[in-house]
This record gives C-alpha cells, structure tokens and sequence, in this order.
C-alpha cells in the first residue's frame, strides 16, 4: 500500500451525450499519481481539466477505461481525497470556519479540534478575520481560498484543485500555491493543480497538458536533488 500509487488511469475517457451531439471531453488518457507527486494540468478552457480531475477524484465515472486508487484503498477514499472545486462550493448558511470545520466533524472529528484545525487552516490562507463571514460576505477569491483552506484542514494524501488561483490576482494565486507546496511537505501529500496559467504551473515539478481531451505528459529527467 505505502509507496503505491495514489492514482492510476488506464486508457480513460469520458464523453458526455450520445449521437450526433455526444462531446468527448477526455480520450484515452493514461497517468499514474505517485504519492507526494507536484503536477500542473495546464490547458485551456473547455480542454477537459475539470473532466480529468473528476475522474481522477472518483467523482465521475469513465464511459471507457478504468480509474484505480492502489494506494487509497485501505481507508475510506473520500476522506483521503481532497478536491477544491472550480465553482462556488461554500454552504452558504455556514460561516467560513463552519464551511471549514464541517467536514472534519463528519469525519469524526471532534468539534474542539475541528474548529482548532479550522482555524489553522484559515490562518495559513491569511482568512483568520474573515472567518465568522458567510460565504455572500467574502468575495469571490476569498471564497476560493476558504475551500482552499477545507480541504487542508482535513489533512488528505492527494489534493484535486480545479483553477484554485482562478479568481486570484498574481500575488495571492502565489500564496495559494505556496500554501500548497507547504501543506504537500507537511502530509507528504500529493497535489494535482488545474490551471490555464502557465505562472502557477511552475510553482509545480511537472506539468502534464490538455488540448482537446488528450492529455500529454511530457518525458523530462528530474534535476538534481529532485526526489519527485
Ligand atoms: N456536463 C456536461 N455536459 C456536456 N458537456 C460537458 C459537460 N461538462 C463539460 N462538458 C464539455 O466537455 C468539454 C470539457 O469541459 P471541462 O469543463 O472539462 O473543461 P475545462 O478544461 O475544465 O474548462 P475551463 O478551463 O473552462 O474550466 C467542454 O467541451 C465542455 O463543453
Ligand atoms: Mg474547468
């Protein structure tokens, strides 16, 4: 289990409709996640990224292929995986620490700790003032950096974040993803980042691309010192 790989996708696709209008949204895309692995999905709008990282999550089925998580499988996967979704994703009757501290107590988490790791989480994001807000109370960004921030706190092996700098201007987008390399170091977690920007690509070690639903992942030998 230790050392296998979080993810494995074998000749994945994912076409949406039938007929004359079905769209094929992923063909045939082959990957492997390894534990603590740091990857960009870059591509454009409509190229297929937030399609991939519903498979990959285990969110939505391929209409072909297989998505396996080897090194998942002991525990409950939903709590092993976190994914930051690329729309509004706050309960808008909970404030940011409650949208933060919630899925930790159904986890099972106490609620001290919840909320104490809630907290946390929202301090690493610089939110800790905004956290009685409700979610129509924060702006767009902040609201992105609050779903950055439940998924953190939850302490899972593999990250899905869909365009988490998407609302972001340079400075925070930077600080996000400083804040998830952090949180990579600090779980050992692997973090999977979808984004159009080529900046906030390189804040990770590889960079696989989209272009139409096909997914490329670029052959390059690590640098020295790089273990992942
Ligand atoms: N539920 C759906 N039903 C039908 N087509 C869909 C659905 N979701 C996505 N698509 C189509 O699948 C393709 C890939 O969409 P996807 O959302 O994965 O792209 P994306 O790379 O995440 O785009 P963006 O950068 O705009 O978020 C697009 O052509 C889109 O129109
Ligand atoms: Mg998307």
């Amino acid at each position: 289990m230790a050392g296998e790989p979080l993810v494995v996708c074998t000749d994945v696709a994912r076409t949406y409709g039938k007929g004359p209008a079905a769209v094929v949204a992923v063909h045939g895309a082959n990957c492997v996640i390894a534990p603590g692995a740091r990857i960009a999905v870059v591509g454009p709008s409509g190229s297929g990224k937030s399609t991939l990282l519903h498979l990959l999550a285990g969110l939505d089925r391929p209409t072909a292929g297989q998505v396996d998580h080897p090194g998942l499988a002991r525990g409950p996967m939903a709590r092993q995986i976190g994914v930051v979704f690329q729309g509004p994703s706050l309960l808008p009757p909970l404030t940011a620490a409650e949208n933060v501290s919630l899925p930790l107590c159904i986890d099972g988490v106490a609620e001290d700790e919840a909320t104490a790791r809630a907290w946390s989480a929202l301090e690493d994001l610089e939110l800790a003032s905004l956290a009685s807000n409700l979610p129509d109370e924060l702006s767009a960004g902040q609201a992105q950096r609050v779903a950055v921030a439940r998924v953190l706190a939850r302490r899972p092996r593999l990250i899905l974040a869909d365009e988490p700098t998407g609302q972001l201007d340079r400075d925070s987008a930077r600080h996000v993803m400083a804040v998830l390399t952090a949180a990579s170091d600090a779980l050992g977690a692997a973090v999977l980042v979808t984004t159009h920007d080529a900046r906030v690509a390189r804040a990770l070690r590889i960079q696989w691309y989209m272009a139409d639903g096909r997914l490329v992942q670029p052959e390059r030998a690590p640098r020295e010192g790089e273990t992942r």
